[in-house]
């Protein structure tokens, strides 16, 4: 398949032929004290012993079917959100005339703090209208604690300057950065396919055992081993910069 035909597999806004990004805003318990959302954006939320850290609680449909799901499943309160990037249908907000109660619904609720990639900072004030001392500034490698859970941060612009995805324990929560089958857009306002390219052969080196939880369900299974990432994803193929321009490069 042309790898152009493959792109239109990877857009985000749901406004494709994608039957297998489910958006049923049911929780489904992955671990102990991890579960997951079908949002339109896949929502984690891991119970860290000192409050419910959410990832990307937004979601077409609204933030607060969100919460609701999460509180069928756990009754402690949401500490921390944390968002991968500054799309409507991750962190919520007003784009391509979507308007998805998020974060900014979500801090009404809940005030706690929102932790995001500092170059991703005018875009979700941009879309979501959240003040800036709402928000906790990040740079790649951060580390965010709560309770016994650590969460390291690793900034992977390409599909926004600002994306970031999430190590916890075995655990990628990948965003729109990485799919199970294909990456995230890079012909968006803010995308750069060259920074893309970097950013995947940076996850592309995590342990084969790490679990990646992509931000969209365009595969079968919710999540595979970053192993079987690597050798499947079309993404994987190009080991060059000059190669990877000329398949996902653009026109
Ligand atoms: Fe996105």
């Amino acid at each position: 398949m042309h790898p152009i035909e493959l792109s239109t597999k990877v857009i985000d806004t749901g406004i494709v032929d994608q039957p297998l990004n489910r958006v049923t805003n049911d929780i489904t318990e992955l671990a102990d004290n991890l579960a997951i959302v079908e949002s339109f954006s896949h929502s984690v939320v891991w119970d860290t012993g000192d409050g419910l850290m959410c990832f990307d609680a937004s979601g077409a449909g609204s933030g607060i079917a969100v919460v609701d799901s999460i509180r069928t499943w756990r009754k402690a309160p949401i500490s921390h959100l944390v968002y991968t990037h500054g799309h409507a249908d991750h962190v919520g907000g007003s784009m391509m005339g979507m308007n998805i109660e998020g974060a900014a619904r979500l801090l009404q609720l809940e005030d706690v703090p929102i932790h995001i990639q500092t170059d991703e900072a005018p875009w979700i004030q941009r879309t979501t209208g959240i003040a800036l001392d709402s928000l906790r500034l990040h740079a790649s490698g951060d580390k965010v604690s709560v309770g016994e859970i650590e969460v390291t941060l690793l900034h992977t612009p390409g599909h926004t300057p600002g994306s970031q995805c999430f190590l916890v324990e075995n655990m990628l929560i990948a965003g729109d950065t990485l799919f199970l089958e294909g990456c995230g857009r890079t012909d968006l306002p803010g995308s750069n396919p060259e920074q893309m390219f970097e950013s995947l052969q940076l996850l592309g080196k995590l342990d084969e055992d790490v679990i990646v939880y992509p931000g969209h369900q365009y595969s079968i299974p919710k999540c595979m081993s970053m192993g079987e990432v690597r050798n499947t994803n079309y993404v994987f193929k190009p080991k060059t910069k000059d190669a990877w321009m000329q398949w996902f490069g653009g026109a």
